[in-house]
């Protein structure tokens, strides 16, 4: 297994980065998939976030080390995209869409209703860091209107105030909402 610390200028961080054998056959099989290994970095920076929470230097340095690539080159893919945490933010994300359609049916208010809720400070993570709640643009689903996604994946449709008090309390008790993916379309609506 490969180990590795990290060393933070601003503050001593002792967690011990390391992919089990079972994570370091999935990063070669991500390799694989590729001609060149820096098409990796990308699921192998999902890897080290969803199993770490956000990407500290000591998180990049595992993935850099773990594909054979500098730091620097994948801390500059995990910085450009924003879907990447470079920063310690709540376990589970709420990302409760304000864009056009949502905006029009209530998104606004459901986000600062869960704000509330979890009452989260200013950065929108609740006090014991289990929720971060954050405005996203469209999420795709716009006819199910408004919509949230938890945690990078989870589709939450038609959103209102009870069922932001349903899934909180279901998750605080250790239950997890099913996937929901955005609603398929009949293709056969569409080339008609
Ligand atoms: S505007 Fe919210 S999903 Fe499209």
């Amino acid at each position: 297994m490969a180990g590795y610390t990290s060393h933070s200028h601003q503050e001593i961080d002792n967690t011990k980065y390391e992919f089990t054998e079972e994570e370091l056959k999935q990063v070669q099989y991500h390799i694989s998939k590729y001609p060149d290994k820096q098409s990796a970095v990308m699921p192998v920076l999902w890897m080290a976030q969803e199993k770490y929470g956000w990407l500290s230097d000591g998180a990049i340095q595992l993935v850099a080390d773990s594909i054979g690539l500098s730091f620097a080159h994948v801390y500059g893919v995990a910085t450009f995209y924003t879907m990447y945490f470079k920063r310690k933010m709540g376990k589970y994300l709420l990302e409760i869409c304000t864009c056009l359609t949502c905006g029009i049916c209530g998104g606004p208010e459901v986000l600062e209703y869960t704000k509330k809720k979890i009452q989260a400070n200013e950065e929108g993570i609740s006090p014991d860091g289990l929720f971060w709640v954050r405005e996203a643009e469209c999420l795709g689903a716009c006819d199910t209107a408004p919509v949230m996604q938890f945690n990078n994946g989870h589709y939450v449709h038609n959103l209102n105030n009870d069922t932001i008090d349903k899934l909180i309390d279901e998750v605080r008790k250790g239950r997890l909402p099913e996937f929901v993916s955005i609603p398929l379309r009949d293709q056969s609506i569409i080339d008609d």
